[in-house]
């Protein structure tokens, strides 16, 4: 069906106003080719009566099968290697450390280590966290040492995403043998997920420390507490600089002291909020909250 220059500019506003998401001038196509589906299930006659009926009070069920449709929910296990290696070596032992520092001299409880993944997809990022985790917890000398030793227990991943189809597939933690090869080795594929009728499914110490939930970034995160780490990575490269900059605003405020924000490796956060300072781990840039009270 053809969609005029007026329905675009109306459609992708629409869009930028559901979900922050910007298309440029050279997008046509992309609405065209994912709203049209749309238009046939909904049995629409046009772009415009599509835009008008979702931008309308009782749209709210066309507004999420346009959001549904416009998404990209591409993820894989370890995305880009180099980061979840980071956090297993030398993320998770700082926050251990400085939680156990804070334990011994301020005799605050150790409590748990929170990570957000904030664009979770279909859940691939907060397990491949998780499994993260489990590989750190087994590096710790079992006794003999001064040091804070942490079990599956002390931690919590939270994953959000405006895509409640993206979530149901993270929730089920249940992937096909292409997802599982797209990141994981042979070893975390056979230590942490078992195979029925060919989906292999997320075993229950990962499923245990992972928790998913729906949030849209594009607006105010009032409901969320703050993390030692948060992940917003692949998401903010579709946002336009202010939506960025309110997002990023936004995730570091959500940031516990000297917590650490994680973003893509295409994405860099230029315009960084007073107290937070960009730092070069390893082959990963992060950006590191200062020791001030959230
Ligand atoms: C390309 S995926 C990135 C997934 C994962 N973070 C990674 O790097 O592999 C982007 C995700 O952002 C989600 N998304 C888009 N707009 C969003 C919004 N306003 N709030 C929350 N999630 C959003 C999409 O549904 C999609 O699952």
């Amino acid at each position: 069906m053809k969609l005029s220059d007026q329905e675009f500019r109306d459609l992708r506003l629409l869009i930028q106003r559901l979900c922050g998401i910007w298309l440029g001038d050279d997008k046509k196509y992309l609405i065209q080719s994912r709203l049209e589906p749309v238009l046939h299930r909904k049995k629409l006659h046009s772009y415009a009566e599509l835009a008008t009926k979702a931008a309308d009070a009782q749209g709210a069920l066309l507004q999420t099968d346009i959001v549904e449709a416009i998404t990209t929910n591409e993820t894989s296990f370890n995305r880009d290697g180099h980061p979840f290696e980071e956090f297993r070596k030398a993320i998770l032992p700082l926050l251990i450390q400085t939680r156990a520092e804070r334990q011994r001299t301020a005799s605050l409880p150790f409590g748990k280590i929170r990570i957000w993944s904030a664009a979770a997809s279909t859940g691939q990022e907060a397990y491949s966290l998780a499994i993260a985790i489990l590989e750190f917890i087994k590096t710790q000398p079992r006794s003999g040492s001064d040091r804070f030793l942490v079990g599956p227990e002390n931690f919590q991943i939270l994953g959000t995403d405006i895509s409640a189809e993206a979530l149901r597939v993270a929730k089920a933690g249940q992937y096909n043998a292409r997802d599982l090869d797209r990141g994981l080795d042979a070893e975390s594929k056979r230590l942490y997920f078992v195979e029925s009728n060919g989906r292999f499914e997320a075993v229950p110490p990962l499923k245990n420390m992972v928790e998913f939930q729906r949030l849209n970034l594009a607006q105010p995160m009032t409901d969320m507490s703050c993390f030692d780490v948060i992940l917003c990575r692949n998401l903010l490269i579709y946002f336009d600089e202010s939506t960025r900059r309110c997002v990023l605003e936004q995730l570091c405020a959500r940031l516990s002291p000297g917590g650490i924000l994680m973003l893509g490796a295409a994405e860099s956060a230029t315009a960084l909020p007073k107290g937070v300072e960009q730092v070069q781990m390893g082959k990963t840039i992060v950006y590191r909250k200062s020791h001030v009270l959230c």
